[in-house]
């Protein structure tokens, strides 16, 4: 499938980007738009694990949101784009220039509202205790060790009536140039290793595969020659 985008002008954030796409619906991805955002929230929840529904594993669906999603379209609205198909949002690509920055920006803003709204407790289900762990109850950075040679990071999701129609390879390419616009030298992301059709994608986008933690696959890709 040929999908043809208009230029993105990256000083107007709020440009409206239309592609056509040969497909019965309407489908357009444009920049982010403040009521964009209770749609991103549900479309991180419905496709949390592993690519499918998360919400039922959670106390409070809102969490994957908020430490996914709210953070990223607060800090830099100007690197998330949504995925509208008949005027509604099913997909998103979002994330940051800089992952380092990003983390101390998520500490000092999120953590402290997050760490009250979630108090430690015993009581939650394993996979929200688990997140809570993770990004919030900790002082520990889960920044990998690459993130001088690739920078930036982002996380992409399309709910499944919308997934298989060059939806995804078309948000990755917006972030790319994007972050080239910027000047960024590169961008790497996390899949889950049990996430099997987030791999086969990225291995058809031929994205590097850069390392490999328990529980999480990491790839990346440079955008200036020689960084
Ligand atoms: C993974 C995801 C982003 C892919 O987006 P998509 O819109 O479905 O993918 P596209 O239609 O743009 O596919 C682009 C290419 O990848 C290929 N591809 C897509 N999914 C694939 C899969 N599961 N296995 C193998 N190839 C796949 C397509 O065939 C296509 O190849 P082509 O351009 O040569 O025809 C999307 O399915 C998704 O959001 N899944 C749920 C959430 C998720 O897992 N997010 C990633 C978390 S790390």
């Amino acid at each position: 499938m040929t999908i043809k985008a208009r230029k993105l002008d990256f000083r107007d954030p709020w440009e409206f980007i239309v592609y056509t796409v040969p497909m019965e619906k309407d489908l357009v991805i444009r920049g982010y738009r403040p009521c964009d955002l209770p749609y991103l929230y549900e479309i991180c929840t419905l496709t949390g694990l592993r690519g499918g529904d998360a919400g039922a594993d959670y106390d409070d669906s809102r969490l994957l949101g908020h430490i996914f999603v709210g953070p990223y379209v607060e800090r830099e609205p100007e690197l998330t784009f949504t995925a509208l198909v008949d005027g509604v949002p099913m997909g998103y690509i979002l994330g940051t220039a800089d992952s380092r920055a990003f983390d101390g920006y998520f500490r000092q803003r999120w953590k402290p509202d997050l760490a009250q709204l979630y108090p430690k407790k015993k009581t939650y289900k394993p996979a929200q205790k688990q997140l809570l762990g993770r990004k919030i109850w900790t002082t520990n950075s889960d920044l990998p060790d690459f993130c001088p040679k690739y920078p930036a990071h982002l996380h992409i999701d399309i709910l499944p009536d919308a997934q298989g129609q060059g939806i995804g390879r078309s948000l990755m390419e917006q972030f790319t140039q994007a972050l080239a616009a910027l000047g960024v030298g590169g961008f790497h992301f996390g899949v889950d290793p049990l996430n099997s059709g987030a791999l086969g994608f990225y291995h058809k986008l031929g994205l590097e595969q850069i390392g490999a933690y328990p529980g999480v696959i990491y790839f990346g890709k440079l955008l200036k020659p020689g960084s």
